[in-house]
């Protein structure tokens, strides 16, 4: 029987954030060719689809436009080969908000070592690894594509990662133990600050109490 699933409408973009729970973890198993065949109780509640709304359907059901067709190019020439990727991406939530989150991917063989499915889990991306670095460089890849196509976006990002001297999978990982790096650099610091506070605090007290 040839049965055509009702193709669910795109929802026009909003520039608010989904408010969710980003200590969670994301989760969607797909076949071969991105379909999604299961959906954790996260993805539902972040995408604000129902469950039976994704199954079946392309995961690009959650492309959001600001998304350079070169990054999913890149996604999938990694995963098809069935290596350890690490991609950021913005989503489009039913809601019309967007969520970005960073995807890991695992895979599943059949007894021949062909990958059969797909699974990603995605956790939340820190604030300032998009706002300092992935924004601004997708935002470029984006305006190069549409003025002139993804064989240009994707020039520029050969480029701009031979500068760094990185592949795609290495920025994002050197981006993300920089920014863990800072944050425990902040809380170090953040630490001493109160602790001399409170040495400070000590000191008068007892400089107070002798009348020193
Ligand atoms: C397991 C798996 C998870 C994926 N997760 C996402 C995702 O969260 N967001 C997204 O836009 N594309 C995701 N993709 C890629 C999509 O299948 C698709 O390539 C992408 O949305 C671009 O859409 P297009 O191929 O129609 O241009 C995923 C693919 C796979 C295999």
């Amino acid at each position: 029987m040839n049965e055509v699933k009702e193709m669910i409408k795109r929802p026009i973009p909003i520039d608010k954030e989904v408010s969710w729970d980003k200590t969670k973890t994301i989760m969607s198993k797909t076949d071969l060719y991105g379909t999604i065949e299961y959906a954790n109780e996260v993805f539902v509640d972040v995408c604000g689809y129902e469950d039976y709304e994704l199954m079946a359907q392309p995961h690009n059901i959650v492309r959001h436009p600001d998304m350079p067709k070169v990054i999913f190019k890149v996604l999938w020439e990694n995963i098809q080969k069935g290596n350890q990727f690490h991609g950021i991406v913005k989503n489009l939530a039913k809601s019309g908000r967007y969520y970005w989150v960073i995807t890991n991917f695992e895979y599943s063989r059949d007894e021949n070592g062909n990958i059969v499915n797909y699974i990603a889990r995605r956790k939340a991306v820190p604030e300032e690894v998009i706002t300092k670095h992935i924004e601004p460089l997708y935002k470029k890849l984006l305006q190069i594509e549409q003025a002139s196509g993804v064989d240009a976006s994707e020039k520029y990002l050969i480029g701009f990662l031979e500068e760094e001297g990185l592949s795609y999978v290495e920025l994002v990982t050197k981006l993300m133990i920089e920014n863990q790096k800072t944050e425990e650099l902040q809380q170090i610091q953040h630490d001493a600050v109160v602790k001399g506070t409170e040495e400070e605090e000590k000191k008068g007290f007892f400089s107070r109490f002798f009348g020193l």
